[in-house]
């Protein structure tokens, strides 16, 4: 399927690679069922005027010939359960064209949708985290949908009916012209009024449509914020803030449908008076060029009922085309998904990536104006434990997102045992480093299938890594175990619990570089070290970097890093840093009131003034 910037029409195209035959052989069932309509008033024509008063009339020559040598009219009157059997037959016959007509468009949407959706997702995936971080999921889950849904309807019902109506038209006009001119004008000059009528009157009221819309996505947003966040809710006590939110918007949006539904009674009632007048217009001006002997009752009886297949849809035909421009505007929204870049990564390199982890020069800002991390350098040897610190926003993730790939350094690189990550495969690069998020994400799936997410294993190795992460005797209290659901965003877990998941779910991918981003802030100092003990049992030379603002966290690690406004700040071993008296140091004596006061009363005044400044 065709890859790279789309435009409307090659995008549709692609939605409809594999069902345009079934759009196909659809319209043309409809242009037979067309084609039949326009038969039946013919035969009730004949019998009028051939059968019943004589007259063949403006019946062309070829027919009345037909009839003469069927047997002519005496014969045929008293056949007349004949043309009943004919119009019976059509009618079967339109029938089956109509179930093709109908099955055929319903399986080709479907079946557009479906290549549309895998199409859109299959996309979405690829596309990298910073488009993620910078779209709405709300905005991009709406497009998928409605704005789907809205293109669904412009193949499914515009596009096929409007094809529909435009061969309705083009038969109608041959048999009417076929019958009689001037009765055919009235109705060639009434068809664009009523078209024109109906698309003005769509086309202005279109913002109110958009104002429905709106109100309606307003309302649907209070409700969801309010079912997701009813924890917030109830802890505040806002259920009657919240309740007085919903009701107001309520009644916005009813309003609004209550305005719309009351110019569109006036609508209908305007475009029914003008549909009365024209039909009026054709049977008066039909009945004098009757009495005139220009037109036979059978050819009015036939133009009346051309007529009257021809209105409905003929309505119907300036609201859809007014509709289309809704469409297009759908579409744009698709176009914006679809036309936007895929992640770029020319690595293919698979190396070793147990060595040193540097950052040279590395400066990276999520947009230009402000630079997150300014020049930093920093080497993590390979099989070592690093910890970070950092004030909250001094670039702590941002560094691991650089690292793990998800964003690309404005300028400087980064290498792992001497290689470029840019020349290292993506997914090799992914799979190498494991990353506990900052805010871990839990499926709504089991706890077993949340925790082997990364890798396929056995439950015994989920266990296994659930027991370095301290989760099992959590874990050992659930009815269900391993098969508890985890809720919709893992809510029937603590904060504490889903970190330690999240843990697990890392160490089941067993990858040669692991970080942990704050990922026991949620779990009791004590909780903290037993997992910290156990993991470091397992860890052998695997390189590790410790992320947290608890110094405690950090105290054993290989080396600490400080960082302040993306910048490193201080750099060495616990010992080192609490000795440099530095920004660690101050966080420590905060963290560790009592042995900080007794630190200071042994190295005396001058040493807690410096510390504490
Ligand atoms: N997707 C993003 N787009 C724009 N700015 C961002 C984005 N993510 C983070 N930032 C900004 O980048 C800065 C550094 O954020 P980062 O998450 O790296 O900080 P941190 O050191 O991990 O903080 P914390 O200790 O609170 O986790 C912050 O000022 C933040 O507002
Ligand atoms: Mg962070």
């Amino acid at each position: 399927m065709k890859k790279g910037k789309y435009i409307k029409t090659s995008m549709l195209m692609c939605f409809l690679h594999g069902s345009l035959r079934f759009f196909v052989v659809s319209i043309l069932s409809s242009a037979i069922v067309a084609g039949i309509e326009m038969v039946t008033p013919q035969i009730i024509r004949i019998v009028v005027d051939y059968c019943l008063m004589g007259d063949a009339g403006t019946l062309p020559g070829p027919v009345v010939s037909f009839l003469d040598s069927a047997g002519g009219r005496t014969v045929l009157s008293d056949k007349l359960w004949m043309a009943a059997a004919a119009v019976g037959v059509l009618a079967a016959v339109s029938a089956v064209f109509r179930y093709l007509n109908v099955y055929l468009n319903t399986r080709g949407t479907e079946k557009m949708v479906k290549t549309a959706r895998d199409l859109l997702y299959s996309h979405i995936e690829s596309l990298p985290f910073s488009w993620h971080s910078g779209n709405q999921t709300g905005d991009i889950i709406q497009r998928c949908t409605s704005d789907m849904q809205t293109v669904r309807e412009f193949v499914s019902e515009q596009l096929v009916q409007v094809i529909r109506i435009v061969i309705l038209i083009v038969f109608s006009v041959v048999f009417m012209l076929l019958m009689s001119v001037k009765l055919s004008l009235v109705v060639f000059l009434s068809v664009p009024v009523l078209v024109g009528y109906s698309w003005y009157f769509y086309f202005k009221i279109g913002h109110l449509f958009l104002e429905c819309d709106e109100n309606e996505g307003v309302l649907s947003t209070i409700a969801q914020e309010n079912l997701t966040g009813v924890r917030v809710v109830r802890a505040f006590g806002r259920e009657e803030y919240e309740r007085e939110r919903f009701r107001k918007q309520n009644h916005k949006y009813t309003d609004a449908w209550m305005s719309l539904c009351r110019i569109l009674s006036v609508y209908w009632a305007s475009g029914d008076l003008l549909m009365f007048v024209q039909i009026m217009l054709i049977v008066v001006i039909g009945t004098i060029l009757c009495v005139d002997g220009q037109l036979t009752a059978g050819a009015l009886i036939a133009f009346v009922s051309y007529n009257n297949q021809l209105i409905w849809p003929v309505r119907r035909l300036g609201r859809m085309l007014s509709e289309m421009s809704k469409a297009g505007v759908s579409m744009d929204r698709l176009l914006y998904i679809l036309n936007s870049g895929e992640e770029t990564w020319e690595g293919t390199a698979e190396p070793d990536m147990t060595g040193d982890i540097v950052f040279h020069d590395v400066s990276f800002g999520y947009n230009d104006s402000k630079e997150i991390i300014k020049d930093l350098s920093l080497t993590i040897p390979g099989g070592s434990t690093v910890g970070v610190l950092g004030m909250t926003g001094s670039g702590k993730s941002t560094l691991m997102y650089l690292l793990n790939g998800l964003y690309t350094p404005d300028s400087g690189r980064i290498t792992i045992s001497g290689n470029d990550i840019r020349d290292i495969s993506l997914s090799w690069l992914r799979r190498s480093i494991g990353i506990v998020l900052q805010e871990p994400f839990l499926f709504s799936r089991t706890l077993e299938e949340n925790i082997a997410l990364a890798a396929d294993t056995d439950l015994e190795n989920v266990r296994r890594a659930a027991g370095i992460a301290a989760l099992d005797d959590s874990v050992n209290r659930f009815a269900k175990g391993y098969d508890t659901m985890v809720g919709e965003r893992g809510v029937t877990l603590s904060g504490g619990q889903k970190q330690r998941a999240a843990i697990a779910r890392m160490l089941v991918q067993d990858p040669p570089v692991m970080i942990f981003d704050d990922s026991l802030s949620a779990v009791d100092a004590e909780t903290d070290a037993v997992i910290r003990k156990r993991l470091s049992g397992v860890m052998g030379d695997r390189t590790v970097i410790l992320i947290s603002h608890r110094i405690s966290t950090l105290a054993d690690a290989d080396r600490i890093v400080v960082l302040d406004e993306g910048r490193i700040a201080e750099e060495g071993t616990h010992e080192e840093l609490l000795r440099a008296g530095g920004l660690y140091s101050r966080i420590w004596a905060i963290q560790n009131p009592e042995e900080a006061a007794a630190a200071a009363a042994c190295a005396g005044p001058a040493a807690v003034e410096g510390r504490l400044s």
